[in-house]
């Protein structure tokens, strides 16, 4: 019988691994499971209160329609000033675009530049949707393993030699989700001196962790380091993590304005621009107090230590000290070709995060996922008390794990 079908383009793509994982432990936790979920990519702080007032007195005061689909003015204007304050970067109005979060923002951009027989250089281990994106829009991810030796960056050479005449787009992400890998000036300078000799390839950098880095560390930008690459760099940012606002929905990047004027149509026939109340609450946010953004680090880094150092006393498993986000990536692989004592083989990463999952009431994401095994994520956006309990369950998890 024949049926409407649906695109093969749609069928390509997955929804986020994270997003099922967590869901899967939402649902454990109905049936009376007792789980800590380490699996979603979003701070576990309240979002200040003076941006949910904020929030509110907006729908009071009748902000409650479409705004212009690029962004309403006022935010524009704060996002404008948010760039050169914190990061040095000088950029028109008419050259910033406000979206339905980072992600869409990425969207927006990867719609504009890339297309069929078009190649996306992106370093793994990846955000998913990078590689997810890319395929959307029918072109084609050249995935580049940066593995923990290199520290999970992407160097001048491996660049080099991944750069072909199809090259439309880099995709960099620092601090790094799932890697916590932060790109030093040095990095990204040698980056650039490869992206000056091919001047077809756009630069996407998508800096959505730049407040969450560790021991004293800046997050660096390539159209900062870079100045003369800005006009091929979009400078991806946003509310979602640094103020813990994932539910606001609000992105934004600073680009040229011919590249920004192309993302704006792609999303006047989308979403005709996100969220009024939502736009309120990111002006709240990036115009109020900035305090919270320093508690929230110094959190995060206390967790990590502790989350990393128990990880690294756990057979079996070894974990580079992340520099940024809220993020480990651990390496899994002396826990591959074992036998878990209900008789279930642990060939990969998968397997292993079913068995955490199942028999161990820790929620992770495994590193195929993001493009890399075996390893898997642990996010560290969760409370002490909580982390410790989970490096217990692996590690005891681990230990009862039986070596062929
Ligand atoms: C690297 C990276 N970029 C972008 C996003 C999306 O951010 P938003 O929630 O603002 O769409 C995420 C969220 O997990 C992320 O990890």
């Amino acid at each position: 019988m024949t049926r409407p079908k649906v695109t093969e383009r749609v069928g390509r793509i997955s929804t986020s691994p994270s997003a099922v994982a967590s869901q899967r432990a939402r649902e454990l936790r109905a049936e009376g499971h007792d789980m800590l979920a380490l699996s979603a990519g979003e701070p576990d702080f309240q979002t200040p209160p003076h941006v949910i007032e904020a929030a509110h007195r907006a729908m009071l005061d009748g902000q409650t329609k479409y705004t212009s689909i690029s962004g309403t003015p006022e935010l524009k204007t704060a996002i404008q000033e948010k760039f050169r304050r914190e990061n040095g970067l000088a950029y028109e109005t008419d050259e910033i675009i406000v979206s339905t979060g980072a992600k869409q923002v990425i969207y927006n951009a990867v719609m504009a530049t890339v297309e069929k027989g078009d190649e996306v250089i992106i370093p793994a281990p990846y955000w998913i949707s990078y590689e997810q994106i890319v395929q959307l829009v029918n072109g084609t991810a050249k995935v580049v393993p940066c593995s923990g030796d290199v520290g999970f960056k992407l160097s001048a050479e491996a660049l080099e030699g991944a750069i072909t005449p199809q090259t439309r787009l880099l995709m960099i992400n620092t601090p790094s989700n799932p890697s916590g890998a932060v790109y030093t000036e040095g990095n990204l300078k040698e980056l650039a001196e490869v992206l000056r000799k091919h001047p077809q390839i756009w630069i996407l950098t998508d800096d959505i962790y730049e407040h969450i880095v560790f021991d004293g560390r800046k997050a660096a930008t390539m159209a900062v380091v870079a100045p003369d690459l800005k006009d091929r760099t979009i400078t991806v940012n946003g509310v979602s993590k640094a103020y813990s606002m994932t539910g606001f929905r609000i992105g934004f990047a600073g680009a040229p304005k011919a590249l920004t004027s192309q993302m704006v149509k792609v999303q006047s026939q989308s979403t005709s621009g996100t969220s009024s109340v939502g736009q309120a609450a990111a002006l709240a946010a990036l115009t109020g107090p900035q305090d919270f953004i320093e508690t929230c680090r110094r959190a995060y880094q206390d967790r990590r230590d502790l989350i990393v150092s128990m990880l690294n006393q756990t057979t079996g498993i070894t974990c580079r000290t992340p520099e940024g986000a809220f993020y480990a990536f651990p390496d899994c692989a002396g826990l591959m070709g074992t036998t878990t004592p209900a008789g279930k083989r642990i060939e990969t990463d998968q397997d292993l995060v079913m068995h955490l999952m199942d028999d161990h009431g820790v929620a992770l994401v495994h590193g195929a996922a993001y493009g890399m095994s075996p390893n898997f994520r642990v996010s560290f956006a969760a409370s002490m008390e909580e982390l410790e309990e989970a490096g217990r369950r692996i590690q005891t998890a681990a230990n009862a794990l039986v070596k062929d």
